[in-house]
């Protein structure tokens, strides 16, 4: 017997898959007699749960964001401190497909070794690391499953996170479905440092709101992050924008779209601009005239070319968000968008 009296759980969700998993885990230890409290990030920080005495079991349950898990969710990992020394497990939901009769896994990168490392070197114990492979929400990216699928997608999912919290209400340690990943989870972290500290800041700036648009202000309302404002009677998204994909999947006008159109023209100038051949000319020239950058060079370079990209984005899109005052460039922008074809559907987990 493990003795846990509570379990907490905090989430960070845009879709709903995290959302869900957490509730299948909560469902499994209430009918073991638990106290339950399942909550999402933002919740948990305003109002952390008082829970009654007793061994407390905390799960941390995240979507995975460019191998990794969102900004918002680490930070609240790093500043954690409450229930110290208590058990604790960690479950990131990834993009999961399905082909034919095939279940595909999506990939963790950071989004495991990074918070169960934080949480061990804070003296936590983790029992438990799982990956759930639910449907990818990442509709900017690619057109959203049919339902048969993600039905089919859910209910496979649902049975292994039944399984998982059976395990781990009986104390038993699961490691396992998470490690197994985890060379390819090695060779892919530089990708999620990169997404993390340039890629997360890009897609920020790759939204936009058609003139299907009513001003409801449920994608300001319902964001996660507080990313969204409104800017000239538009939402207008900031920069700490996570892409969680909550306003693009739940908006009822179906007036988010991602702007392909602007957008990969730009990534193409971009790449041009910080191919390596160019930033090689630029430490060269550096070197040439600053001995000393010999040993800094490529990191300065690196930086300047991030910074460089990060201005370009948003410059960009503040000019699609002025444009789009303008009935002709909504036109363009409207029907040129391929998001807003009918097959590139939306995603939200069912009901
Ligand atoms: C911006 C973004 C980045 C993503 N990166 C990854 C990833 O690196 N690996 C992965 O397996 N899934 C990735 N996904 C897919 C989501 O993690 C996955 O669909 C998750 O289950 C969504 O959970 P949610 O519905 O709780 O938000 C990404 C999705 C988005 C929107």
């Amino acid at each position: 017997m493990t003795g846990y009296k509570n379990l907490i759980i905090i989430y960070y969700s845009g879709t709903g898959n995290a959302r869900r998993t957490s509730e299948w885990i909560a469902t499994r230890a209430k009918e073991q007699g638990l106290n339950t409290f399942v909550l999402p990030f933002y919740k948990y920080l305003k109002d952390p749960p008082a829970v009654s005495d007793g061994k407390t079991l905390v799960g941390f349950c995240s979507a995975t964001h460019g191998f990794n898990m969102p900004h918002h969710f680490l930070k609240l990992i790093f500043r954690f401190k409450a229930f110290p020394k208590s058990d604790v497990f960690i479950v990131n939901t990834r993009a999961g497909l399905k082909l034919s009769k095939l279940f595909i896994p999506g990939l963790s990168g950071l989004a495991q070794i990074l918070p169960a490392a934080m949480l061990r070197l804070k003296g936590y114990h983790v029992v438990a690391m799982q990956p759930v492979d639910l449907p990818s929400n990442w509709i900017s990216l690619h057109p959203g499953l049919k339902s048969t699928v993600v039905n089919s997608m859910v209910n496979h999912y649902k049975e292994k996170v039944d399984h998982f919290a059976e395990l781990l209400l009986s104390g038993k340690r699961s490691y396992f479905p998470a490690l197994i990943s985890l060379p390819a989870d090695i060779l892919i972290m530089p990708i999620g440092l990169g997404y993390y500290f340039g890629g997360r800041f890009i897609l920020a700036k790759s939204f936009y709101a058609t003139d299907l648009c009513n001003d409801c202000m449920l994608c300001i309302k319902a964001c996660p992050n507080n990313a969204l404002v409104l800017k000239d009677n538009r939402p207008y998204w900031k920069m700490t924008c996570e892409s969680c994909m909550h306003c693009m999947n739940f908006c009822p006008q179906r007036a988010i779209e991602t702007n392909h159109n602007w957008f990969l023209p730009l990534l193409f100038v971009v790449g041009l601009f910080v191919n390596p051949w160019i930033a090689a000319m630029a430490m060269m020239g550096l070197e040439a005239h600053i001995p000393a950058m010999l040993f800094l060079g490529k990191w300065i370079v690196m930086i300047l070319q991030l910074v460089i990209t990060l201005l370009l984005f948003g410059s960009t899109y503040y000019l699609v968000h002025y444009l789009m005052h303008f009935t002709f460039f909504k036109k363009v922008m409207r029907y040129t968008s391929i998001t807003r074809a009918g097959f590139w559907r939306r995603y939200r987990i069912p009901a």
